[in-house]
């Protein structure tokens, strides 16, 4: 039997929901009940109603899969799948931010621990960071953990925005030059790229978007052809749903620790029941509210 058929047996027998996100490899893609960005991922971890999630996608997603379901059984298939930026901030850096800039509030952008999370009066996501900034009282934001997603934030506010210095090497590998030829190959086409890029890059591009928010601009655009400034495998779903339309990737765009989930290992969780997210529930319940409150701010792009 294939994998994918087993899994899907295994699926019905466990009452579970297959959650997985858009840079997910095509095989991932094509088992999940969902596939989608960050936002849309938490916001359908919070409704499902089955008894097991299982997590195609980094620590921090399936993590904040737990946080908003403490009761139900959360597996992510790879544990060693985990962001490299969110681990570029700890919580006792947020402690020490917070204490020299008492009347700043902070935002964490989801890619971070849920002890991070913890400290945070607010989450945002690539799709709603500005709204989720404007929405605050303070006109001093202390942004964790992207300074490039905090830099763009920057643009659109009149907040005084305290970045932390982390960053997304995927991301960084994303350059002027690359953009530079790839749109001397192809001049029509449009640039598209994802918040988490270099200043630089974001001066360059015709939109700036969450993964979901490219799959509806470029759904929406009269553009035949667009060069796609974000993870290699975001090609997947907007070849499949844009069948007229042409996209160019930029060379090493891809993200290691994504491409950690396999069939294998999503069948062996399935089967085995583990490895499941554990969080301590104080902890959980610290982190939920600021999550919470992002969702309740809803999407932005
Ligand atoms: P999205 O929320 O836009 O899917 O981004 C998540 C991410 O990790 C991008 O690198
Ligand atoms: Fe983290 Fe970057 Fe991978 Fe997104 S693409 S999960 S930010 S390392």
């Amino acid at each position: 039997m294939r994998p994918q058929d087993r899994i899907l047996e295994l699926k019905k027998e466990r009452n579970a929901v297959i959650l997985a996100h858009n840079y997910q490899v095509p095989d991932i893609q094509d088992i999940a009940d969902y596939v989608g960005d960050s936002l849309g991922l938490a916001m359908a971890a919070a409704k499902t109603t089955a008894d097991v999630i299982v997590f195609c996608g980094v620590d921090f997603m399936a993590e904040s899969a737990k946080i908003l379901n403490p009761s139900k059984i959360v597996l992510h298939p790879e544990p060693k799948a985990r962001c490299p930026m969110a681990a570029m901030c700890d919580p006792n850096g947020v402690k020490m931010l917070k204490r020299d800039f008492p009347r700043a509030e902070v935002v964490a952008y989801v890619n971070t621990s849920a002890e991070c999370k913890a400290e945070a009066d607010v989450c945002c996501t690539s799709s709603n960071a500005v709204k989720v900034v404007n929405s605050l009282d303070s006109d001093l934001i202390i942004f964790i953990p992207d300074e490039n997603l905090a830099s763009f934030v920057q643009r659109s506010t009149e907040k005084d925005i305290i970045p932390w210095p982390g960053y997304c090497p995927t991301h960084e590998s994303i350059t002027v030059e690359k953009l530079k030829k790839l749109k001397e190959e192809h001049p029509g086409a449009a640039i598209i790229v994802h918040p988490e890029c270099r200043p630089d890059v974001i001066d360059m591009a015709d939109a700036v978007r969450s993964t979901e928010g490219i799959l509806t601009f470029v759904r929406e655009s009269p553009s035949s052809e667009f060069i796609i400034g974000t993870e290699q495998d975001m090609t997947y779903r907007l070849s499949k749903e844009n069948p007229g339309k042409k996209f160019y990737t930029v060379p090493g765009a891809v993200c290691p620790t994504m491409k950690l989930i396999t069939l294998e290992n999503v069948l062996a969780a399935l089967e085995s029941m583990s490895p499941e997210v554990t969080l301590k529930p104080e902890l959980m319940e610290r982190a939920r509210k600021p999550l919470q409150r992002m969702m309740d701010i809803g999407r932005g792009d």
